[in-house]
């Protein structure tokens, strides 16, 4: 079952080439892909550090790093290859207790999100399909969708899709969903869900673009694997742990994400970051020294060639830096 899962593990390395240019790997290196999904990107990395390069691979998802192995094997002869379970949030902790794991590294790259992968395996995610709703990155632990739904409060879960999901509509959704829990039939797919916010959201004020249900299934999927805290714990763990000359680069794939890829880029850089930014992306305010030279001024967005070969990668926007010199 796992095995025939994998072999079907597709998903086109988003933004490759441009990764490629800023990441800039060199025979002999070390460089750590934070999001090892299926290994695509990881794959062009591990061709260009061999050989005796080293490669460790992070996801939270047991089943991409399955197919993460398949992909690489070609390489692991000529390069120490390290696959790691767990999620980047718990970076440092991780490099630390994995025996042979390197500390430091000449390149990171984080390529946030869901895989293609993910997104077609029935686990949740996608509102295209009838499906349980669990939408867990890590399915060996935490609390599936359904769970979720169950256990907040009206409240917070106008919160969650607000905050998490900017949905305009977030207060009837929220209370849409408690009055069907408390009518015993509690949410537990994602045609259900897809269906509950497409009769409270008036056709009207459905988007043009998007799905009516996009930006809920939005909301609870960072809700449910805490993203945004692991981005901010994990970029900062990240940065600490670049050579000097390090190039570090992030893609994202909604304005939450960037945000705070941004702010963290900029403080890192020793530039202004006003103190409205919520939530707080700085681990240590009192240290003002540059550490960061920013890469790209503005996103770069995928050509519009990649764009008609792969469409999911069009709300993909990369970020690079590189770590200074020690002083
Ligand atoms: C867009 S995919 C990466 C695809 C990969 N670059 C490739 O080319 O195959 C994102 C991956 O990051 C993993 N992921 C997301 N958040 C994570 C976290 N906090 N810690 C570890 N892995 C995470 C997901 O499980 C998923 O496999």
């Amino acid at each position: 079952m796992m095995t025939n899962s994998i072999e079907r593990y597709n998903h086109q390395p988003v933004l490759l080439q441009e990764t490629l240019q800023f990441l800039a790997p060199r025979p002999g290196e070390t460089f750590l892909d934070a999001t090892v999904g299926g290994g695509g990107h990881s794959l062009v990395i591990a061709e260009h550090i061999r050989p005796h390069g080293t490669l460790v691979g992070l996801d939270r998802d047991a089943e991409a790093l399955a197919a993460a192995q398949r992909t690489l094997k070609q390489f692991s002869s000529q390069n120490h290859i390290l696959l790691l379970h767990g999620d980047f949030g718990h970076l440092g902790q991780i490099l630390d207790t994995t025996i042979g794991a390197p500390t430091t590294f000449d390149g990171i790259l984080f390529d946030l999100g869901v895989s293609s992968y993910q997104l077609d395996a029935a686990r949740g995610f996608s509102f295209r399909r009838d499906e349980p709703l669990d939408m867990r990155m890590d399915r060996s632990k935490g609390e599936t969708a359904a769970q979720l739904l169950r256990r907040v409060s009206e409240t917070e879960l106008e919160r969650i899709l607000k905050e998490y999901g900017e949905e305009p509509w977030a207060r009837p959704i929220a209370r849409a969903i408690h009055a069907e829990l408390k009518k015993g039939r509690p949410i537990q797919t994602t045609g259900q869900l897809a269906a509950l916010v497409e009769c409270t959201v008036p056709r009207r004020a459905w988007p043009r673009s998007i799905h009516v249900a996009t930006r809920t299934f939005q909301a609870l999927r960072i809700a449910v694997n805490d993203e945004l805290k692991q981005l901010q714990t994990g970029l900062a763990a990240a940065i600490e742990r670049l050579n000097p000359g390090g190039r570090i680069v992030v893609i994202s794939f909604h304005s939450l994400e960037d945000r705070i890829v941004k702010r963290l880029f900029a403080y890192k850089a020793g530039k202004h970051v006003g103190l409205d930014a919520a939530p707080p992306v700085v681990p240590n305010p009192s240290s003002r020294t540059p550490v960061l030279e920013i890469l790209t001024k503005k996103p770069v967005r995928p050509s519009d060639e990649e764009l008609r070969r792969n469409p999911r990668a069009r709300s993909g926007r990369l970020r690079a830096a590189r770590r200074l010199p020690l002083p």
